[in-house]
């Protein structure tokens, strides 16, 4: 009963009722310090105690379940992966994570074994960002790096993040005491959906990931004068819109010269927003990743320096204002080769891949050693609806992560 393809097909009966959890029906929408977020905190919360596990809710909104060890209090295997969304998500993205984490528990639980160190899974409540801009909300939390000027960003409707958590039920000024402290912890471990083409191409159901990459986002906000359309001769006009177009141009330029170094304009607000009227402000996003730091940090250079000669050129004001900037994050060699061992030991040919998405892992990396396993994403599709992987491929993941724990009694 409790194989792992059983477990599998929980997972995916799980993954179901999560992804109904939506702030939109018909799509899945699930952001931070939501009235959803908390419906989907209780679900798993459930699910957790069903494991075993003693379940709480921490000062930032994660959701935490912990099956003690044989051993007192020796410092506890974090497994952990998020819980929110972007806009008109996949629903493998992070819960999956989180969901073979609790399977893996409910495993040892129904047989009543005990390793000799404890093992907490944690939902993190915000790792996308899709609220504040901000991403890994929760993760930095437990390592204790949030930077308190982030409770002052807003979301689309201007709440910050201090007045969000106040609404939450929790408090800005707390909210260190969701930090851990490094002793306590053994390591962590992401179980994630590889979210693009690689593993499906290699023909393998899951692969370790050296490191995750870096990443940094802006947001650009372009001041120009909104005009008639009509009667504004073309060298009179400032128009904000043309120079965003220069900047989403540059965007793509400077990140096709560079190879590993990938760049989007994923939002541009144009106002007023009228056929006939010459857009007199835009703000546009940035998010541009590498796993070289110099190089991403120089493509951002660039493109600033392509926005700020767009706009004067065209008697406009170009300002920046930093959204998020996470350096790439190494996995720990030692997890490396463990959860190689572990799907060679499952019967797969184990292979090392670097991570472009950003991952809960990479802020972890400030407190403990991290590994994570990446499960082969169908069509490399993911921040889709569409975004799948197979019941087969969950139950190897599933396999895979108990032998990593197996090995991680020596640590
Ligand atoms: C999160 O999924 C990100 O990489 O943006
Ligand atoms: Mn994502
Ligand atoms: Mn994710």
């Amino acid at each position: 009963m409790n194989s792992a393809e059983a477990l599998a097909r929980q997972v995916m009966h799980r993954i179901d009722e999560l992804s109904a959890i939506s702030e939109t029906p018909g799509i899945l929408t699930r952001r931070y310090l939501t009235a959803e977020h908390r419906r989907a905190n209780e679900l798993v919360g459930h699910w957790m105690s069903g494991a075993g596990m003693d379940t709480w809710q921490d000062a930032a909104g994660n959701v935490i379940g912990r099956y003690d060890g044989a051993q007192g209090n020796a410092p506890a295997l974090i497994i952990g992966s998020h819980l929110d969304t972007v806009v008109n998500a996949g629903k493998f993205d992070g819960m999956l994570g989180v969901l073979c984490g609790v399977a893996c528990i409910q495993a040892l639980f129904q047989t009543g074994r005990r390793l000799s160190y404890p093992i907490e899974v944690i939902g993190f409540a915000d790792e996308e960002g899709a609220r504040f801009g901000t991403t890994y909300l929760g993760s930095r939390a437990v390592t204790g790096q949030l930077d308190p000027s982030t409770f002052e960003q807003t979301d689309a409707a201007g709440i910050s993040l201090r007045q969000a958590l106040a609404d939450f039920g929790l408090d800005a000024d707390r909210i260190c005491q969701a930090a851990r402290r490094p002793d306590d912890i053994l390591a962590f471990l992401e179980l994630h959906i590889e979210q693009g083409p690689v593993l499906e191409v290699l023909g393998r159901p899951a692969g370790v990931v050296t490191a995750i990459n870096g990443q940094t986002r802006l947001s650009v906000t372009i001041t120009g004068e909104a005009g008639h359309a009509g009667t504004v001769p073309m060298s009179l006009r400032r128009d904000a819109l043309a120079v965003a177009a220069e900047g989403v141009l540059a965007v793509e330029r400077e990140c096709d010269e560079n190879d590993d170094v990938v760049g989007t304009v994923g939002i541009l607000r144009v106002t007023p927003g009228a056929i006939n009227v010459i857009p007199g402000d835009v703000t546009f996003t940035v998010d541009i990743r590498g796993k070289d730091d110099v190089d991403r940090r120089n493509v951002v250079a660039e493109v600033s320096q392509a926005v700020r000669e767009a706009a004067e050129k065209r008697n406009c004001i170009a300002q920046f204002s930093a959204i998020h900037e996470a350096i790439s994050a190494p996995c720990s060699e030692r997890m490396i080769e463990i959860i190689e061992r572990a799907i060679a030991a499952v019967g797969f040919k184990p292979g090392r891949m670097p991570s472009g998405a950003g991952h809960d892992a990479a802020a972890m990396a400030e407190l403990c050693d991290v590994g994570m396993i990446f499960l082969r994403s169908e069509g490399g599709i993911s921040h889709n609806p569409a975004e799948r992987t197979s019941q087969e491929d969950i139950a190897i993941g599933i396999n895979i992560m108990m032998k990593v724990l197996d090995e991680m009694e020596g640590y």
